[in-house]
Formats: structure tokens, sequence, C-alpha cells
């Protein structure tokens, strides 16, 4: 009795309602999740697992299934890897809207994402959960190969078995490593990764490639071009600039600040997740294996690049950024870090094809309104 009941507990973490999978995982499947209202003629509400869900990404395209109805498993492993308030506090804007439900489960967890996938039964995932951060792949290499390929693995095995009509998965910009055929093209060769973590990102893309070949499982990889928007990633520049310049304390600006970013407003790249998870990729009858095609492929698969198409000099994103806050930034000029590259500009003519979409947020609208949910957050 004991012991079932420790199987099927519901914990709370923290404040936080969460469904927690424990190992082993519950015998019988949970009950299934009541169906939230539909407006007439709307399609049929997909259950779908987004791991990654109290991330940053994972986030907003969690409340965006949930809102157009669909029901969402989101997984997480709320790992300290930054701020863990911060992914608490997106999953409180989630945790009871009616569709929605939390595992607090490891990608590397072999066994708990089995049961998961066998319970839930979802319909589509959406794979966002990973050792995110260029820089940081090269202090802890191993963080990455645990979650970016020991994960991978785990949720093409739970996709594979489970029969999922279709896996989406976050790549990076960074896979485009040392290339500088400008914009980059998911029809380029990227062979050439300058850091581990480009390594894990191309690497899932093979490992995804080959379970489209094998088991007819459909996949599309999302390369995504540096993202931006409230609820971002402490990690990133704009974060970390708005800190500092706010606490009036210098930021480095690296490569002298001769660097060009496809900043991508979230807003844009959640239309771009939800238009490609309803498109479900078919073989390419067109795939000539002589002069085989990077991007598609004779099995169920695609790649797409989801980026704004419009470079940005890191100095003018400092600049929008001092005016919004009201107040300059003490610049301390810095050469480039390893890892990093110099500039990324998205071809996105795929994406536009496919799915008839385009990013279209310039950084004059998208950091206002980073800035006003930080301030929001954080306070004045
Ligand atoms: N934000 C960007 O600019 C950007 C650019 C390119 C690619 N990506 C990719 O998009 C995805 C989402 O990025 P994000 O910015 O939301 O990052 P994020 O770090 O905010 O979100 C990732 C989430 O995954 C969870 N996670 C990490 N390892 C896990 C594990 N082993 N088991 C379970 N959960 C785990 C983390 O706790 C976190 O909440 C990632 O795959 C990232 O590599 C992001």
């Amino acid at each position: 009795m004991e012991e079932q009941a420790a199987r099927q507990r519901m914990t709370s973490h923290e404040e936080l309602e969460v469904y927690e999978l424990t190992s082993p995982f519950p015998p019988s499947p949970p009950a299934p999740l009541p169906e939230p209202p539909q407006p007439p003629g709307s399609p049929a509400p997909l259950r779908v697992v987004v791991t990654g869900a109290a991330g940053f990404i994972g986030f907003h395209v969690s409340k965006r299934l949930l809102d157009r109805g669909d029901q969402v498993i989101g997984l997480d492993n709320l790992n300290s890897y930054y701020d863990v308030t911060l992914k608490e506090a997106r999953l409180a804007q989630l945790t009871g809207r009616p569709g929605f439900r939390f595992a607090k489960l490891d990608l590397a967890d072999r066994e708990g994402l089995a049961r998961l996938f066998a319970a839930e039964k979802p319909q589509r995932v959406v794979h966002l959960a990973a050792q995110a951060g260029v820089r940081y792949s090269l202090e802890n290499p191993h963080a990455y190969v645990v979650s970016n390929l020991v994960g991978f693995m785990n949720i093409l095995e739970g996709c594979r078995h489970g029969g999922v009509e279709h896996l989406v998965y976050a790549s990076s910009s960074s896979v485009y490593g040392a290339n500088k055929v400008s914009p980059f093209s998911v029809h380029h060769n990227v062979d050439h990764p300058v850091s581990l973590y480009a390594a894990t990102k191309k690497a899932n893309e093979l490992m995804a490639h080959t379970y489209s070949h094998l088991y007819g499982l459909p996949t599309t990889g999302l390369r995504f071009f540096t993202v931006y928007g409230p609820w971002g990633r402490p990690d990133m520049a704009l974060f970390i600039f708005t800190r500092a310049i706010l606490a009036g304390k210098p930021i480095d600006v690296f490569n002298y600040g001769k660097m060009q970013r496809d900043f991508t407003y979230i807003g844009d790249i959640v239309e771009g997740v939800v238009r490609v998870l309803d498109k479900v990729p078919t073989p390419d009858p067109a795939w000539d294996a002589v002069a085989a095609d990077p991007g598609t492929s004779a099995a169920p698969y695609r790649l797409y690049n989801i980026g704004n198409n419009r470079p940005v000099e890191l100095l003018r994103f400092i600049e929008v950024l001092e005016e919004c806050l009201g107040k300059k930034a003490e610049k301390h000029f810095l050469p480039l870090q390893p890892g990093d590259v110099v500039s990324t500009c998205a071809d996105i003519n795929e994406l536009m094809r496919d799915v008839d979409f385009r990013p279209s947020t310039p950084i004059e609208e998208g950091i206002p309104h980073f800035v006003e949910w930080y301030h929001s957050y954080y306070g004045p």
C-alpha cells in the first residue's frame, strides 16, 4: 500500500503543484486529462509532450499550445544551470491550467522516460530540454553528453516505441560553426562545429535522421537563432547586459563589438514551432542520393532555420537596450571568446515555403517587451 502510495504520489515542488513521475512508474496510467473547451470547428486537440517546459522557449511553447486547447505534458528536471526560481515562476504560470500537467524528470532517466511515454501516449513531442549555452560547454562538456546525447537517445526511443506522429526538436544556429557563407542555409554542409554544444546539436540531427530512416519516425529539427524576450535566459547577453546596466556595472562586449546576431523574438519562435509541429514531414520524393541535400531526405525528415533574417550589430543591440533602460552602458571591450562565432544570419526560405511564416519582430519592438517584463518581474 505504502509502496503504491509512494509510486503514485502527487508531490509539491516548493509552492508548485507538480506531478512527479518517480521511479518506478505507477503500474497503471494516470487518469486521462479532462478535455479543454473547444470552439466549434477547431481541429481536434493534440496530446503533446513538451520537454524543457520550465525553460525559456518550452514555457512559451507550452502556453501557446494550451491556449489553443492542446493537452500538454510538460517535462523538466529543473536543474540549477541558472536560477531555479525563474524556472519555477514560469512553471507556476502553467500549473493549474486545464490540460497541463508536469513531470519532474531527467532526460537521462531511461526507464522513467520510457514509462512516461507508455503512460501518457503523446501524439507529438516538442523536445526543447537540453544543456544550452556555447560557453558553458567549454567548462562542463559532460553535462552536454548526458542531456543532449543520452537524453536525446531516450527521447528517440520513447517516440519510436510510443508510435509518436511527429518529433520536433531544438537544434541551433551554432551548428553552422566555421561556415562563412551567409545567410546560413539548411542546404549547407555543417560538419565544422566550433563548440561541443554545437557538436551535440548536429549529432541530434544525425540521430533523428537515423530514426526517421529506420523506423519512419517523422522528425523536424529547428535551428533557432539567438532567441530573446520576456522570461528569457539569465545566461544570455540581453539578460546579463540589463542586469549590469541597471546595477551600474560594466558589460563585457566581445570581439570589440564587431559581432552580428540574427536576434529572434520569442513570439516569432513560438509561432514557427507551432506551425512546424502541425506539419508532419513526409519523405521528399525529389531527394537525390547522388547529390545528397543535407536539409531534406528520402526519410520523413526536415530541418528549418528559425531566425529573423535581419542580423543586427551588437553595438546597435546595446544602444536600443540603453534607450529602453534610460541608462548608458559602461562597455568593457574584449576579444572573441573561444567557441563563439562572429556573425549569424538565417536563410528562412524553407520555413516560408513550407509553413508560410517568417519572423518579423525587430529589436526596436522586442527589446522593450523584454525590459517591461524584466521590471515587472525584478522590480524597477
Ligand atoms: N535560447 C536560444 O537562443 C536558443 C538558441 C538555439 C537553440 N536553443 C535550444 O532551444 C532549446 C530551449 O532553449 P532555452 O533557451 O529555452 O533553454 P533553457 O535552458 O531555458 O531551457 C531548457 C530546459 O531544459 C531543462 N533541462 C536541461 N537538461 C535537462 C535534462 N537532462 N532533463 C530534463 N530537463 C532538462 C532545463 O531545466 C531548462 O528548464 C534548447 O535545446 C536549446 O539548446 C536555444
